[in-house]
Formats: C-alpha cells, sequence, structure tokens
C-alpha cells in the first residue's frame, strides 16, 4: 500500500525508500536504523514557503518546529532552505548554532525557560522568545537590561480552541499548561504588561492550538479569535501587532484511512479567511507565521529494524519482535500512535499475517503496532516502520541502555550518515 510517493517496491520484492532498496539499506547500516528522505524535507519547507507567501504575503514564513527531528543536519537543510526555526530548549539552540544556523531567526518557545537558557539566547543574539507567562516575561526583560540589550518579544496566546487530536498533544484550549488565555481576561493583561518593560519590543502574538490536525477550520477559528483578539488590544492600547504566529499542527498520514492533508490548500483557505477578517476589522494583515514540524518530517521518515523472535500463541496472538521499540520510538506506547508497518524483503507478498510488532524492551507496553497484517515475518526479516521522521528520533531514550540508531539521510541516488549510531562507550559516557 502506498501512503506517500516516496515509497515503493522493486523487481526483488522488497521495499524502497527515496529510490534506495530498504533491505540493503539494512545490511549496509545496520538496524534499528532511521531513514530520511532529504528531498522529500525540502519539497515540504519549499511547499510551505511557496503558499505561505501567495496566501498571506510576503512577509510570511514557515518556521521549521525542530523539536519533530532536530540534529545538525536539519538546522542546516532549513538554512539552506531559507527558512525560520522553532527552537524549545539550550539543546536545540547550541545545536542550530553548532550547525551554523543564523540564530536572530529562531523563535523560542517552552513554558518554563529556565535562567540558563534565557540568559544563553540572549547572549547569541536569539530573534524573538515567544514568552509564554507574565513570570517569564519579567525575567527576560531583566536579563536582557543585565546584557545592556532589547529583546524582540511574541506573546503566547491560549485562543480557548479544542481540537480534535489526541488530549496529550492539544494544547489551544483554556486549560492548558501553556500560554495566556483570551478567555480570562489574563491575555490583555499581558499584552499591557509586555508594552511596559523597558527592555523588551513586543512584535506580536502566537498560539498553537495542537498537533495532527486535519482541518483548515482549526487555523480559520484561530485566525479568527486572534485577529478579534488583535483589534481589542489595538482599541484598549493602540497597539497593533506586527506578526501572528499561528503555530504548527498540520496532520500527517500514517496510515491509508487518513487524509492526505492538502497543505497548500488549506494555506489558501486559511489566507483567504485572514484577508476578509482584515478587511472586516480594519487592521493590517499581519505577517503570518506557521511552524510545521511533523508535516514537513514525517514522510520524510521510516525506520528499518530486524525481526528476532516471532512468537505464536495458539489460539491467541501472534508476536513479532524486532530489535528496537519503545526506546527508538515511544509513541505508541504514549499516544496509541497508528503506523504503517510492511515486511520490506516481503513487500509485494500478501498481507496476512496478523500480529502485533513489539520491541526488545522489558516491559508489556513496548509495543510499536497492535494488531496489524503483514507479510508473514521470519527471523532475520526486514520490517520497515513507515512515517517515522517526526517524534522518533527527537523522542528516542537509551532505556534499558539500548543505543540510540542512526539517522541516514538519502538524497539523490546517494546515502550519508546524518547522526551516528551511539556506541557502547556512548551509552556510559557520563556515568562515573
Ligand atoms: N509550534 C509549537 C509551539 C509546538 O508546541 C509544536 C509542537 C509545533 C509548533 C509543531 O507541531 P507539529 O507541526 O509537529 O504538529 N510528541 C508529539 C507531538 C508533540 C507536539 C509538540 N509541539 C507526537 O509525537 O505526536
Amino acid at each position: 500500500m502506498q501512503i506517500c510517493n516516496n515509497i515503493g517496491t522493486n523487481e526483488k520484492g522488497n521495499l524502497t525508500f527515496a529510490g534506495f532498496d530498504t533491505v540493503e539499506l539494512a545490511k549496509k547500516y545496520g538496524t534499528p536504523l532511521y531513514l530520511m528522505d532529504e528531498n522529500k524535507i525540502r519539497e515540504k519547507m519549499r511547499t510551505y514557503k511557496k503558499a505561505m507567501k501567495k496566501h498571506f504575503g510576503d512577509g510570511a514564513m514557515p518556521i521549521y518546529a525542530s523539536k519533530a527531528a532536530s540534529f545538525k543536519r536539519m538546522y542546516r537543510i532549513a538554512k539552506e532552505e531559507d527558512i525560520g526555526i522553532d527552537v524549545v530548549s539550550i539543546g536545540e539552540i547550541y545545536t542550530a548554532l553548532s550547525a551554523e544556523y543564523d540564530i536572530s531567526r529562531a523563535f523560542f518557545h517552552g513554558n518554563n525557560k529556565t535562567p540558563d537558557e534565557i540568559s544563553f539566547a540572549i547572549e547569541n543574539n536569539i530573534g524573538y522568545f515567544v514568552a509564554d507567562s507574565l513570570t517569564e516575561l519579567e525575567s527576560i526583560n531583566a536579563e536582557a537590561a543585565r546584557q545592556g540589550k532589547r529583546q524582540k518579544v511574541l506573546l503566547r496566546i491560549t485562543p480557548g480552541i479544542d481540537t480534535h487530536t489526541n488530549k496529550k498533544i492539544a494544547t489551544g484550549n483554556v486549560d492548558s499548561k501553556f500560554g495566556v488565555a483570551i478567555a480570562t481576561g489574563q491575555a490583555y493583561e499581558f499584552v499591557g504588561a509586555a508594552l511596559g518593560f523597558k527592555n523588551i519590543d513586543l512584535y506580536g502574538y502566537h498560539c498553537h492550538v495542537g498537533s495532527q490536525v486535519f482541518d483548515a477550520e482549526t487555523f480559520i477559528d484561530a485566525v479568527d479569535i486572534m485577529m478579534d483578539f488583535s483589534a481589542e488590544v489595538k482599541r484598549r492600547y493602540g497597539y497593533e501587532g506586527e506578526i501572528l504566529n499561528l503555530g504548527g499542527g498540520f496532520g500527517v498520514r500514517y496510515v491509508a484511512s487518513q487524509p492526505d492533508l492538502d497543505i497548500e490548500n488549506s494555506i489558501r483557505e486559511v489566507g483567504e479567511v485572514l484577508t476578509q477578517k482584515c478587511t472586516d476589522l480594519n487592521m493590517k494583515k499581519p505577517k503570518i507565521l506557521m511552524e510545521p514540524g511533523r508535516s514537513i518530517v514525517a514522510d520524510a521518515g521510516m525506520t528499518l529494524y530486524t525481526v528476532g523472535t516471532v512468537k505464536q500463541i495458539t489460539n491467541f496472538k501472534n508476536y513479532v519482535a524486532i530489535d528496537g521499540g519503545m526506546a527508538d520510538n515511544p509513541r505508541f506506547a504514549l499516544y496509541d500512535a497508528e503506523y504503517t508497518v510492511v515486511t520490506a524483503n516481503k513487500a509485494t507478498l500478501p498481507k496476512h499475517y496478523r500480529c502485533t510488532l513489539v520491541g526488545k524492551c522489558c516491559e508489556s507496553g513496548d509495543i510499536i503496532q497492535e494488531d496489524i497484517h503483514i507479510a508473514k515475518p521470519e527471523k532475520g526479516d526486514t520490517v520497515a516502520v513507515l512515517t517515522t521522521g517526526a517524534y522518533n528520533y527527537s523522542m528516542a531514550s537509551n532505556y534499558n541502555r539500548l543505543a540510540k540508531p542512526p539517522v541516514v539521510m538519502l538524497a539523490d541516488g546517494k546515502d550519508y550518515v546524518a547522526v551516528k549510531r551511539e556506541t557502547l562507550e556512548d551509552i556510559i559516557r557520563n556515568d562515573v
């Protein structure tokens, strides 16, 4: 089954990804193995950039939410594609800096930035802070003053939108650890305070309603609410925000039953509403930013594993165990995330074998996917889990002291290592 156009099969009956034979790649690099299709990443970044400029205006820009996949090569690609980045920790900032990404184009997120992070970011001339609370705004102002600087800031506003996505990745409703709510009136006080700080330059607002969202309607609601908010701020304080950052969240097709979201068309729909709304409110059209993470990298990724034990529990269930698991992909354990699984060296054979794909970690919840149908795997076969480019490598852990797999990039017929496989020495590096 074809869920993305970078996936196919070859004459050997093997699964191909970005034109490469996945079984050959598994042999060459070993498993578990993360693969990334560089051209797909670039294509997505360009799609966002082009569509946003066309439908929101020239000042519009995608900001890659690097939490989805954060390693040096990703920041270099963002730099080459001339787009912004969203960073959420000193670690992401440091990685971007090491990749020579110009962080004056970065947006620093997070609901609880530490004093060290605030000071490091200002020292390195980060572009914008997205301030999450009044307490944080005070700290940013104080640190900017200490360093004799002025800091550009957006305010994270909670628009009060309930997305139909997993509760753990929804962020737009009033009851959220992120941002300051319009509904309680506190968002207006937040703006008032920001305007009063001497070392803060307020540039506008940010909202992010959730992740894995398929309907443009959610973003249209965000535009509607945020522009009303901006107009009310203008009425109260005479201040008009220059930037409106709509956050990330566009959904990705992990399994055939999910829609294949048309990014350009969704942006067009949002753009039309924005133009109309600004006319109705007699407001200038703000510079629109969007922060896609998942929709840039998810289907540019795939994970390969080797099958070990195939356990058939008589009259009950079949378990297929692979050489990775929740340590390299915790998303089923966390969110019941869905994935498409293929026996890569039997990709053209009928998918009649019903099983649950499990990892090698020492707990029952270590499941990659439950109750799937794949070509019957045997020990030594290669299994591919598709669409793992987002929030897999970036959420990987060393649970059970498993070494993190490498990330191998595929581009124009060339394969290269972007992140090396961890070694046993890496595992004990910080132990004293
Ligand atoms: N902007 C902000 C402020 C965010 O918090 C996020 C994601 C994004 C942008 C990017 O959202 P995206 O386009 O990737 O949906 N670990 C979860 C997802 C958590 C998302 C956190 N914030 C998962 O594996 O599904």
